[in-house]
Parts: structure tokens; sequence; C-alpha cells
């Protein structure tokens, strides 16, 4: 037997007792004739006492080991003298009478604590001994939690967990395939999938009415904090259900999940905002409920007094930030850096403050009186203390330029603060975005989301005007998940294959499978994915989906433990009938 206990579970109701138990040296402290080791597994960690008067052969095997041996003990359970009461372990220690070396570890690269003096491609490639740590360890615990959470949720809801391939097809979610060449099928390659939705929503052809799985995906995108190239969906899909019945299903997910895992009851139902109303008034698609400081439109105000900027703008809008009229120089320098950087793009950054004492300043006095500053205040609910932040340009550009520096002030006010939790829907999306580049309309979810009736009549005249049966769960500025009602029809599937620009034989050769399956009578559905990396780091507090993954890729896309991706054999490569461009 390695062991009668764990280290995370003796306390002092254990006193006296013989105990044996297994675990990692996470460190050892020598204080003149007393050694304390502090043994550790996944459950926590239990002070070892040695003492050099009553066993002296003991204590120097004690004060040889070295971190991370893997060790047995056998002793007795006593009240230690100096308690520590934030471990639950700190009340008690073991008088070891043995100590058997299961295993030697070398000296790890890193020190395995709370606060690691690791550095991140170093944690990377040493993942096992990351692993150990609390930090990361528990996120996977977290994430096991919630995993178990969501499957007695969505059983109880009659839903069925069927799995789908991962070799399939080439699947329309918008970003670059993972291709697997096929050795038995010369020349062709099977592509892993973005999603399982054409799985899904075949499922739901043949009758299976609710279907759920906690599903890897593939994507080969550029990578940023919430994106892996690998990651987990919990993909869902229904049949006979309208868009509220799926935004009340799964808000009840999310609510189950806050309730049981986090203690957090969050308000039902959650708000739902239009898409034209979350870029309007917050510049993005998902939007930061968690503070105000909506952004406004100064255009009729801003126009037609002399300023260049303003009178030759598709838009003019503003924001308000509470408190910051004593901005200085420096931070206002700092903002105007801020929002002309690349990924932002403006071109400046005008400012007006209201003093406390009433007065206006602003870096357009020349062109403004007070007077009309003041109106520009009254539209905004500008109090004495508060700055205007004002950006002009083209309009949908301008929003979105906005909508960043809300966020920014909105983090420089302290105002997103991470224990509280502004969930949302955002709702009537367009069905398709246009593309400049490509002179084209791109779904802007999938093609196989639905149109709203009423706006069908639009594929002949003004496809951009097409609003979709398009849902997103927004919380804190994070998109959570998103979905659609289906198109169920045929007739209309080509038509939005159509506008989409695939010929009728493109169309059959990638969707062909599906298309035929709506032959034979396709219930009405429809489904949403959330990303489940994405809601683990949302209930675990973290700004990467990175640590709520046990074996994450690189922002290159590598596993820098496992060193892939690497290259194949010519024999592989020969089987596989490929040759490679040096
Ligand atoms: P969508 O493409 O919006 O929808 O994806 C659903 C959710 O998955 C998460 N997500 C990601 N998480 C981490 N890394 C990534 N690279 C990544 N890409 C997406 C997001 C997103 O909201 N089949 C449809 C769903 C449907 O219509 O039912 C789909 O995949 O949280």
């Amino acid at each position: 037997m390695y062991r009668t206990n764990t280290c995370g579970e003796l306390n002092l109701n254990h006193a006296g007792q013989r105990v044996t138990l297994s675990g990692w040296v996470q460190r050892t402290r020598d204080l003149g004739g007393l050694t304390f080791v502090d043994l550790r597994d996944r459950y926590g960690i239990t002070q070892l006492f040695f003492n050099m008067e009553t066993n002296a052969a003991l204590c120097n095997e004690a004060r040889a080991l070295g971190r991370e041996y893997v060790i047995q003990v056998e002793g007795v359970v006593a009240e230690r003298s100096n308690k520590n009461l934030k471990m639950p372990t700190g009340e008690i220690e073991i008088m070891v009478s043995r100590i058997i070396i299961l295993n030697k570890a070398e000296l790890p690269p890193f020190t395995i604590e709370d606060d690691t003096d690791g550095g991140d491609e170093l944690r990377m490639k040493y993942r096992y001994l990351d692993l150990r740590r609390n930090a990361v360890r528990s996120n996977l615990e977290l994430r096991h939690r919630m995993a178990q959470e969501i499957r007695k949720y969505l059983d109880s809801k009659q839903f069925l967990e069927v799995e789908t391939p991962v070799l399939m097809k080439s699947t329309p979610e918008g970003a670059r395939d993972f291709v697997v060449p096929s050795r038995m099928n010369r020349g062709q390659f099977y592509a892993l999938p973005q999603s399982p939705q054409t799985f899904k929503q075949i499922l739901m052809v043949a009758g299976f009415d609710r279907y759920f799985q906690i599903v890897k995906c593939f994507r080969d995108e550029d990578l940023r904090a919430d994106r892996q190239p690998e990651f987990t969906q919990i993909d869902c899909e229904m049949s006979f259900v309208t868009q509220d019945d799926i935004l009340h299903t799964f808000e009840g997910l999310v609510q189950h999940l806050f309730q049981e895992v986090k203690g957090v009851t969050l308000d039902k139902p959650f708000r739902r905002m239009s898409f034209n109303e979350a870029m309007g008034s917050y510049g993005s698609d998902k939007p930061d409920l968690r503070f105000d400081m909506k952004i406004h439109d100064l255009s009729a105000l801003a126009k037609g007094q002399g300023f260049g900027v303003f009178d030759n703008a598709e838009y003019t809008g503003a924001v308000c930030a509470p408190g910051c009229a004593g901005y200085t120089r420096k931070q206002i320098d700092e903002l105007t850096d801020f929002v002309k950087r690349p990924q932002i793009g403006a071109q400046g950054l005008i400012h007006v403050k209201f003093h406390a004492d009433g007065t206006i300043q602003s870096s357009v006095d020349k062109f403004f009186t007070p007077v009309r500053l003041k109106e520009w205040g009254h539209l905004l609910g500008a109090q004495p203390g508060d700055l205007l932040l004002v950006m002009a340009g083209k309009r949908n550009k301008t929003l979105v330029q906005l909508g960043e520096l809300r966020l920014e002030m909105g983090n420089r006010c302290g105002l997103r603060g991470k224990n509280k939790y502004a969930p949302l829907w955002v709702i009537d999306f367009p069905l398709f975005e246009w593309d400049d580049e490509t002179q084209r309309f791109y779904a802007m979810h999938h093609p196989f989301t639905s149109p709203k009736s009423e706006d069908i009549p639009y594929f002949d005249t003004d496809p951009g005007r097409i609003r979709a049966n398009a849902y997103d769960c927004v919380m804190n500025g994070v998109e959570l998940g998103g979905g659609s009602i289906r198109i169920h029809d045929r007739t209309l599937q080509h038509k939005m294959f159509q506008t989409l620009g695939f010929t009728p034989e493109q169309a059959e050769y990638q969707f062909g499978f599906l298309l035929n399956a709506f032959k034979y009578g396709a219930p009405p559905h429809g489904g949403i994915a959330f990303g489940f990396d994405r809601l683990v780091s949302m209930f675990a507090g973290l700004d990467s989906i990175r640590d709520t993954i046990a074996f994450p890729k690189n922002n290159a896309g590598r596993d820098v433990m496992i060193d892939s991706p690497s290259t194949i054999s010519d024999e592989q490569l020969k089987e596989l009938g490929i040759q490679l461009e040096v």
C-alpha cells in the first residue's frame, strides 16, 4: 500500500494516527536540529517533521532529499506547535519514522510554486512540471467540474451526447482547414472539423432532436489570447425550436454553471441587444456591459463650425470618461498614442475637459465656444470632473476605434472588475458581410444560417440588408458562444449559396451530402456552440485561454513539449504520394 491518506486531508482529528503518505518533495527546511519537509500531491501539502536528537540517521536522510523527489513516508500525525491556519493541514505534521525514496528527480528548471520563476516558453517545454503547480492544476479541476455540470444540465434537458468524426470534409466556418492526407485514397485529404456543424444538422435530419458534444475543433488561424488552433466547443443543436427557445435553454446552461460552480446568481433572462445597437453604442459586436460609457453620435453638433476634421468626416462620436478631467497632458498623449496604434489606426483624438469648477477646456477651443461644448457634454451626460474623448472618420471604423478606447478607459477607471459578470445576447446580425478586396459577400456566421423571413425579399435587391436569425452569447466583452436558426429548405439554401458566389456544382461538391439529406424531411432546427476554453477562462478569471488547456500550443502554433509539428520520414511521404517543395 503506497498511502493511507492523501497530502491534503489530515487534520487534528487524526492526531495520534499512524499514516503512510506518498508524494513529491516541495521543499526541505533545516532549522538547526530540526528538519521540515513539505510533501505535496494533487490534494495538498503536508508537513513532515524530523528531529536530529531523536533520530539523526533519519534526519540526515530527510536533509538529503532533493526537490521533486517522489517519496513514501510512514509516521504518526501530531499537533504542530507553530500552526498555519491558512492550510487545511496546517495544524498538524507527521512525526516520520521511515522514508522510502520511490524515485529521484533532477533539479527542475523552475520552481514549482504559485509564483514560479519559470518564463512562458520554459513552463510550456516542461508542461508536466508546470501542471504540478496549484495555479494550473486548479484551472483543470475547474474545467472538469464545469464539464460535469454541463453534461448534467444538458442530460436533464434530453440532449444526447453523440460523437462526430474528426477526419471529415472541409466545413465552412471561415478559417483555414487543417488537412490530413489519406494513404488509402492517394491525392485526397480529410479536413479536421472547424466545428461539427454539418454533422449536427444531419443528426437533426436523423431525428435526434437534441444533440450535444464537448468536442475538439481545429482552425488554422492567427492566434490570440482567446484563440488556439485546437480548442473545445460545447456544441449543441435542437429541432423544432425558435430562436427564443434556444436563447432560453442556453442562458439556462450559463446560469446553471455560474450557480453550481461559482455560487453566482445571474439575472435571467439575459439582456438582448441588436447588432446595430451594439455597434452604434459600444463599437463592438461583443460589448462589455460591466460599465456604461456608451458611445454617442456627435456628428450633428460637431459639423459646420469650420473644423475640417469634423466637417469632412462621415461620423463624429464620443465617449465620456467619468472623473478623468484631471488627466495631464502626458496621459492625454498616451491615449492619443493608444488610438493611433496600427491595430486601432485612428488619425487622432480630441478631448474636452469638464472641470469640477465648471470651466471647460478642450483641444478644439479655437472652433467651439464653451456654449457649444456644453451641448456636447449635455448629450453625453457629462458631469463636472468628466473627460470627453472625441473621434471622427468613416462611421463603422470610427465606432470600432471608439469601442477600443472605451475598453481602455474602462480599464483605466477600474470599471472592468473580474468578479462582475454582465451577460447578454447580441441578436439580429447581418446575414452577409461584403468584402471590398474580393468583391463578394461572405456569410457572417456560416452559410446554413437562416435569414429573417421578412428580409428574404432583399436577396434579389440588397443582400447586405438581410438580417440573420443568429445570436452570440457575450459576457464582459468576450464572445462565449454563437449560433443560429438554420435554413432547412433546399431552395433557400441554394439561394444562399448563389449569393455567396458558389456555382451549383461547387455547392454540390462541397455540401452535396447536406443538401441531399435535406431532401428527406429536414425538421426546422437551430443550435449554438460555446467556446469551452473561453468559458473556463472566464470562470477562472484568466486573460488567456492557454492555462485552461492541459497541453496548449504557443503563439506559433507549436507544442514545444513534444516539439510538434515536425517532419515525417521520406517513407511516410512516399506512402502518401506527397512530394515536398524545399
Ligand atoms: P463559432 O465559429 O462562432 O460557431 O464558434 C463558436 C465558439 O467557439 C469559440 N471559438 C474559439 N475558441 C478558442 N479558439 C478558437 N480558435 C475559437 N474559435 C471559436 C468561441 C465561439 O463563440 N458551428 C458554429 C456554431 C453554431 O452555429 O452552432 C460555430 O462553430 O467562443
